[in-house]
């Protein structure tokens, strides 16, 4: 028999039904945890809870993790999914403004998934329908789901996130799963460590906003300075879609790849994450080691969007 639901779960549940997932500002760091052990609830979870429900996936951007992850969600808790993968076999490619395409969208389905380079995108999609809609990335800007499928991976691996040391490596312009796992853990008063090329440091809005917070980070462009005292390595694509000029992008593209040799300085039980996909800075010869959580990141990402999807269409288990 699992636990029942904590008055907290079932407040949180309360409050969630209906609403819409835009960026990881909207929740408190007391959300924070307990949608984590929400999340937890779901894990071997099959239930026909969204049976005749049906997700509209609008993506304007590439992906397959994120997609297939919502799509898979959906299916395992018995809905069914219709969208599009690729804009330019939608009708924005005839000129449909992003609020038509919802509007239209808004007719099919139940609950919207939305993908964009434009960053505020799924904000405007949610207030263009009236319906849920989660952000599955917009633009350089936020990438929620993925924070708390990060969240309840290093939960899952070391049995705590606060009070862990977190680095961040490479890409912190442009990567916004790296922009909103750094928010939440700033809220969870996490120690971060950023490490990237001086050209993709993190902007400088975002430095304040963690000095606002009263959050202890620090910055280098060194890796293997910053790898022995860190609990959690989270590294990231230099993100080449974003950058304005290509020549830049090969300036900093083979800036640094994690391999065996980074474990031998880095304390045992030090986890390697990345939110996949990757190109080279993540040498495949780590894929096998224990360190290594990105294959499982993917996979977490199927009860995390059970759980939301399941949250936001208010059908628990
Ligand atoms: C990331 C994304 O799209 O922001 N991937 C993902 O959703 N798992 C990271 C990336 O593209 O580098």
């Amino acid at each position: 028999m699992p636990a029942a639901w904590t008055d907290a779960q079932v407040e949180l549940a309360q409050r969630v039904a209906g609403s819409d997932v835009v960026s990881v500002r909207q929740w408190t760091p007391q959300e924070l945890r307990t949608l984590l052990e929400i999340v937890e609830r779901f894990e071997g979870i099959h239930d026909p809870l969204l049976q005749g429900k049906v997700l509209g996936v609008l993506f304007f951007e590439p992906s397959t993790r994120t997609r297939l992850s919502f799509e898979s969600a959906m299916m395992r808790l018995g809905g069914s999914c219709l969208g599009f993968a690729d804009a330019q076999i939608s009708s924005t490619s005839k000129g449909e403004s992003l609020w038509d395409t919802v509007r239209m969208a808004e007719c099919y389905c139940d609950i919207i998934v939305i993908r964009h380079p434009r960053e505020g995108a799924a904000r405007v999609a949610a207030e263009a329908t009236a319906l849920p809609v989660v952000n599955g990335g917009d633009g350089a800007n936020q990438h929620p789901t993925q924070t708390l499928l990060d969240l309840y991976t290093i939960h899952r691996r070391k049995g705590v996130v606060e009070g862990l040391k977190v680095g961040f490596l490479g890409d912190l312009k442009y990567g916004r799963a790296a922009h909103s796992l750094i928010e939440a853990l700033g809220k969870l008063g996490n120690d971060l460590v950023l490490v990237s090329p001086q050209a993709l440091r993190l902007p400088r809005r975002r430095l304040d906003e963690l000095d606002e917070r009263g959050v202890r980070w620090t910055e280098t462009t060194e890796m293997l300075d910053a790898v022995p005292a860190l609990d959690v390595l989270y590294v990231t694509r230099i993100q080449q879609e974003r950058f304005g000029d290509p020549l830049e992008y090969e300036r900093v593209k083979n800036t640094y790849q994690v391999d065996l040799s980074v474990l031998d300085r880095a304390k045992p039980g030090m986890v390697v994450m990345h939110p996949l996909p990757r190109v080279t800075e993540i040498h495949p010869s780590l894929d096998a080691s224990p360190q290594a959580a990105y294959f499982e990141q993917a996979r977490n990402g199927v009860t995390v969007r059970k759980a939301l999807l399941a949250l936001l269409m208010g059908a628990l288990p």
